[in-house]
């Protein structure tokens, strides 16, 4: 399925793309930012999951970024969509496969820290997986990595570094954090969200965890960011909505854009 879909793609570029972005809800416009696009729609892959979730678009983008060959997804594929946790991890492969190294993470998130704020950027240093499933369960693929996996730096260090001078070159501050990985698609209750705290979560979301586990099976360098776009649930008392979510991603998207550029200029 894999090469399948790497031949179809490899019909309309060239070459080997270093960076992969994954743009996570409301982040999408990172995408327009890249120069001589070449968008392939998921659609048209064959074999490939097709992104159902609100503000995701559903399509690679290839081309430049600060002088460096990008791979940006425009869109992803949550394990609520009902997608088995292997389908939501082929887009890394096929990356993988047309020559990503280092992976850019981004996504939408819950705080779960309380002295986070609506609009923060979290880099995220780790994560726990909360999903109940995991990508490599069943017969392992030896062309993309071992059986067993190391996580102990699923998130690379020298790539968090990296992206904490390039924040503080443009004065931005960045929070860090944990973030925990949920199936979804109903968000928590209190209760989970303060058992989460107590389990040393700092941010709540869908998604990323399948997509890191893959990378870090095949060997790729991966840097995360949560947006903040809420308070996690019973922190404020109000109610949380799709709606406030995809607005924070949407004021705070020129920002994320802006940090994501530089890094990919110094990777
Ligand atoms: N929980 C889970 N996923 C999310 C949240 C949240 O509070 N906000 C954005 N994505």
């Amino acid at each position: 399925m894999i090469e399948k879909a790497v031949n179809y793609i490899k019909q309309f570029v060239t070459g080997e793309f270093e960076t992969g972005i994954i743009c996570g809800s409301g982040l999408g416009s990172l995408g327009e930012k890249v120069e001589n696009p070449v968008c392939v729609d998921y659609g048209d892959i064959p074999g490939f999951p097709v992104s159902t979730a609100p503000g995701h678009k559903g399509r690679f983008i290839f081309g430049t970024l600060s002088g460096r060959k990008v791979v940006c997804m425009q869109g992803r594929v949550h394990l609520y969509e009902g997608y088995p946790a292997g389908d939501v991890v082929m887009p890394i492969r096929v990356m993988k496969s047309l020559g990503v190294k280092n992976l850019i993470v981004t996504n939408a998130a819950g705080g779960i820290n309380e002295s986070f704020a609506v609009g923060d950027i979290m880099l995220i240093t780790d994560h726990i997986n909360f999903t109940g499933v995991n990508c490599l369960v069943g017969k392992n693929d030896d062309r993309f990595g071992v059986r067993f996996p190391d996580m102990t730096y699923a998130y690379s260090p020298a790539l968090a570094e990296k992206a904490a001078s390039c924040a503080g070159g443009l004065g931005m501050r960045l929070k860090k954090g944990v973030y925990i990985g949920c199936i979804g698609p109903s968000y928590e209750t209190p209760a989970e969200i303060r058992a989460f705290r107590t389990l040393g979560a700092d941010a709540v979301g869908m998604s990323t965890v399948q997509e890191v586990i893959a990378a870090n099976h095949c060997s790729m360098s991966v840097l995360g960011f949560s947006l903040i776009c809420n308070k996690a649930a019973g922190i404020s008392g109000e109610r949380l909505t799709e709606e406030e979510v995809l607005e924070t991603g949407r004021l705070k998207a020129e920002e994320m854009q802006k940090l994501i550029i530089k890094i990919t200029g110094e990777l």
